[in-house]
């Protein structure tokens, strides 16, 4: 990591990195330090995790191999815009798997990352808030990168998921690959910190192929079909639906509707 914290090119993100070999998740650990005054930008990344968690209470598989981190957020805003840092994450994702290595990725509504339409990435903001106001926000990314998703992870995520390496049919440098996600995950924060959410999501949503197509979002109290629009300036999914009428979604888990 001494060699990482050298050549990081950031102000804030990753000044202060931890690192372990394997723990619960690293969305906790941050948590933790968050509590105890942890300054923003703070790392905690993790070789391996024990309790790694996904969105809506899902596990997240978290093998050695992966990049399983979290990163300290303090902004200045309310807790309801605080949706959009998960935007710019995966579009900083999204933009360093394409370019640093080629990989032909699309965005998905609200926080994955696929390759070939398997999931390559997954994003976990959480929040702690007083009032209407964000005190702290940890991400929490997971990229399967040094993963052989058939041998490693378990059989119900091995149609779903890919990894860097089964992509690229080698294995690549985890310590690299932080350091250019630091550094563009700080260009998207401060871009949405200084404007607002519109310029990311412009750029995010160059790579979500979803849009105009038929998809299904389901969420913990419905399950709806129709033509994905569009996502507002708010993060919100627009649905148009069979009977033509249209339907924000904040919440939920989009999978394409099956060709007929
Ligand atoms: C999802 O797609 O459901 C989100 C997955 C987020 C996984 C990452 S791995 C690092 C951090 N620690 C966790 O426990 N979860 C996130």
């Amino acid at each position: 990591m001494d060699k990482l914290q050298e050549d990081l090119r950031t102000k804030r993100l990753g000044k202060r990195i931890f690192y372990t070999r394997k723990i619960g998740s690293t969305n906790e650990w941050a948590k933790e330090l968050a509590k105890l005054g942890a300054e923003e930008g703070t790392v905690v990344v993790a070789e391996a995790q024990t309790d790694g968690h996904g969105r809506l209470g899902r596990e997240w598989s978290s093998p050695e191999g992966g990049l399983w981190f979290s990163v300290v957020l303090r902004p200045k805003m309310r807790a309801s815009e605080t949706i959009g840092l998960v935007f710019a994450a995966g579009l900083a994702v999204a933009e360093v798997l394409r370019e640093a290595y080629g990989l032909p990725v699309e965005t998905r509504w609200p926080n994955d990352v696929l390759v070939h339409g398997k999931k390559i990435c997954g994003i976990l903001c959480e929040m702690h808030v007083t009032g209407n106001a964000a005190v702290f926000v940890l991400v929490g990314i997971g990229v399967n990168v040094n993963v052989d998703v058939k041998k490693v992870l378990p059989r119900s995520l091995q149609d779903c998921a890919t990894s860097v390496q089964d992509e690229l049919g080698k294995t690549v440098r985890l310590e690299e690959l932080l350091r250019l996600l630091l550094e563009r995950m700080e260009i998207f924060y401060d871009l949405y910190v200084k404007e607002d959410l519109v310029p990311v999501l412009e750029k995010w949503k160059k790579h979500a192929r979803f849009i105009g197509q038929r998809v299904r979002v389901a969420n913990e109290t419905e399950r709806v079909s129709g033509l994905a629009l569009d996502v507002d300036s708010e993060g919100a999914l627009v649905l148009k639906l069979e009977d033509g009428t249209l339907r924000r979604f904040l919440v939920g888990d989009v999978s394409m509707e099956q060709k007929q």
